[in-house]
């Protein structure tokens, strides 16, 4: 059978958070699938620092000037077929620290080769690729209250797969009449652990955690029926 790599990103500032539990459920479940490899990385004790914008990374191809803890998950991810992406809600959105994980992306969205000079009018025609274009990728998120906003934390990490002309999928694991995530997995839960005792949005998270792997399976089978 085709073996697969999946990697999930707890975005929470806090360790042991809900939405480590929520990633590690996901993770799990995609790991019933069988042939399918995880890895957990947890932002929590993580340096994330914002992107400057300096596009150093466009001039040395991929090369950040920052050093912290980015480059290393970004190389994961980059290795891996599909990836499940969680956030703790904040404000009706996601975490700052994961949306400076995303911001930092823009070092693997490379023209094919270096930018020696910053006029953008020249640059207009210039291609630019994803090194996670072709990767599968789902959503889990956990807020303390009902209507909090999760579904636009789960669209701000939708959004991010799209812009990387990745494969966003959601329903479609587990399906029931109850167990329906359509917009992806949300629970609820504020004191740390407190999650777990939301069965169904475990339930959820256990279903984009099937799909994703299912989907990445399907994806990576097809890309290479494409090679040459
Ligand atoms: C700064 C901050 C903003 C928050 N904003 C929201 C919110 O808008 N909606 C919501 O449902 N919960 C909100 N919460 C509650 C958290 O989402 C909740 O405690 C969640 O369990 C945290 O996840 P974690 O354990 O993974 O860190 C907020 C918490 C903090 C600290």
């Amino acid at each position: 059978m085709l073996k697969i790599k999946i990697v999930g990103v707890a975005g929470s500032v806090r360790k042991n958070s809900n939405t480590e539990i929520l990633v590690k459920k996901a993770l799990k479940a995609a790991e019933s699938l069988g042939e399918v490899e995880t890895e957990f990385i947890s932002l929590a004790e993580k340096k994330v620092e914002f992107c400057r914008a300096c596009f150093n990374c466009w001039r040395e191809l991929g090369k950040c000037v920052i050093e912290d803890d980015v480059p290393k998950i970004l190389e994961k991810l980059c290795k891996s077929d599909g990836m499940i992406f969680g956030s703790p809600v904040y404000y009706g959105t996601i975490s700052a620290k994961l949306k400076a994980l995303m911001d930092r992306c823009v070092s693997i969205l490379l023209p094919p080769k270096p930018v020696t000079s910053f006029e953008w009018d020249k640059l207009k025609n210039m291609p630019l690729t994803s090194k996670l274009r072709n990767k599968v990728g789902g959503a889990v998120v956990v807020g303390g209250f009902r209507g909090g906003g999760h579904e636009y934390a789960l669209s701000a990490i939708h959004h991010f797969f799209m812009i990387n002309d990745m494969f966003v999928v959601v329903d479609g694991g587990i399906r029931t009449y109850e167990i329906h995530p359509h917009f992806g997995a949300t629970a609820l839960g504020i004191r740390k652990g407190e999650v777990l005792k939301d069965e169904f949005g475990v339930k959820l998270a256990e279903s984009v955690g099937l799909r994703v792997a299912e989907a990445t399976k399907i994806v990576k089978a097809g890309l290479g029926l494409m090679k040459p």
